[in-house]
């Protein structure tokens, strides 16, 4: 709830899996009103089905490659709940894995540029606006351990991410003294259908063999945080919170 006794809206993209999935559930269960904005219609729409037995939500058919599409779903969410207040910009892809950075074709290259790191701007540049009508609010992008340290054979995802904790930090500094927050979480290894894409036994024991926790996150272990930045982390803005069991601890 606000100050003055509306619930807040949150604004969740990537929301019809995974980690958006998890950290759409956890805002309607604290009380928000929440935009269920995905590319993927039908695991939306069974999203939108889900958590609104129990809760308010409208699912939003968006790529966030698409700038005016964008403009529109926020557009629409502010029409529906009349708000503003919270954003998880979690849409991404990991692209070609398994080639050296030389290698790498260019349509990767600007696939995952677009998605990965123009489509959190272009969310951004469309959220901020209605948040500073409201007199502010939270955003959190979803960059990665990626974002935080090198990792072989997936340049473009590293470089895309890297560049999400950048804009992260300067959007922070740009809006700290107008209300909003902005921070990022860098999530390790989470169980959720884009990491068991690539997972074979062999991989899950060489990556949990490295990690001190030694398991795959769920996906509500990176949901706690991002509504603990929206919620209860009044002072912290511009950075970038690594929930991955310890990985880049060492
Ligand atoms: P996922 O594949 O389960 O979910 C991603 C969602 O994003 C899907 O619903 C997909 O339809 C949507 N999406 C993809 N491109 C889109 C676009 N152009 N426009 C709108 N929606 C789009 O993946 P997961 O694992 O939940 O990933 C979520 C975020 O977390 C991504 O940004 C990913 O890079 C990041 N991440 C995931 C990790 C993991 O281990 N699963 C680790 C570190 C970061």
């Amino acid at each position: 709830m606000t100050e003055g006794g509306a619930r807040k809206v949150a604004f969740v993209t990537g929301a019809a899996s995974g980690i958006g999935l998890a950290t759409a559930k956890a805002f309607a269960v604290n009380g928000y009103a929440v935009a269920l904005v995905d590319r993927t219609e039908e695991a939306g729409r069974a999203a939108e089905a889900e958590i609104g037995q129990s809760a308010e939500c409208v699912f939003i058919r968006c790529d966030v490659t698409d700038d005016p599409g964008v403009r529109d779903a926020v557009a629409r969410t502010v029409e529906r709940f009349g708000r503003l207040d919270a954003a998880f910009n979690a849409a991404g892809i990991d692209g070609e894995t398994g080639k050296k950075a030389a290698d790498v074709t260019m349509d990767n290259w600007l696939r995952v540029m677009a998605i990965d790191l123009t489509g959190v701007w272009s969310c951004m540049r469309h959220q901020i606006p209605e948040m500073l009508k409201s007199g502010g609010g939270s955003i959190v992008n979803c960059a990665s351990v990626a974002g935080v340290v090198g990792a072989p054979y997936v340049s473009a995802y590293v470089a895309a991410k890297h560049g999400v904790v950048g804009l992260t930090k300067a959007a922070a500094l740009d809006y700290a003294g107008e209300g909003i927050r902005v921070n990022a979480v860098c999530p390790g290894f989470i169980d959720t259908p884009m990491s068991r894409e690539f997972m074979t036994p062999e991989i899950s024991d060489a990556l949990m063999g490295q990690c001190p926790i030694g398991r795959f996150a769920d996906p509500g272990e990176v949901a706690s945080a991002v509504l603990w930045l929206c919620e209860g982390a009044s002072y912290v803005t511009g950075q970038a919170i690594s929930i991955d069991g310890g990985w880049t601890a060492k």
